[in-house]
């Protein structure tokens, strides 16, 4: 559905004249404070469930682009992949310069997850 809506949409904006587009990949959610705080009795992995559902997306958004480049004549596009620019910082910190990535900086509850300003 979310594909369907996003395929309306950029086909609303490229018969207005938008031509160049760029897209976000979904983060991965289950692995961020936010919601494994909000998983009552996390005990701190990433949430498969929502991992699942964010790489279902993603593929999807990754199919859909080259579809509708084939499709409109002058489509143009990037993706920034946050999935894997974030997962590689989760996975890999002291690479990236990170000592903490399972903890917030800010914010209440398990893992600091619970926005709090
Ligand atoms: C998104 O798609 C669903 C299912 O086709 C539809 O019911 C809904 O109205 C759409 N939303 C928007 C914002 O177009």
């Amino acid at each position: 559905m979310v594909i369907g809506n996003l395929t309306i949409v950029i086909k609303e904006m490229y018969k207005k004249g938008g031509r160049k587009y760029v897209f976000l990949s979904l983060a991965p959610w289950g692995c961020t404070p936010l919601f494994k705080a909000l998983e009552p009795g996390n005990t701190g992995a990433c949430i498969d469930g929502l991992t699942t559902i964010v790489k279902l997306h993603n593929k999807a958004l990754f199919e859909v682009l080259p579809k509708l480049e084939r499709e409109l004549k002058g489509f143009k596009y990037s993706i920034a992949d946050f999935y894997t620019f974030l997962i590689e910082r989760i996975n890999n910190p002291s690479k990236y310069g990170f000592k903490e990535v399972k903890i917030a900086c800010f914010g209440t509850g398990p893992y600091r997850g619970i926005p709090s300003c």
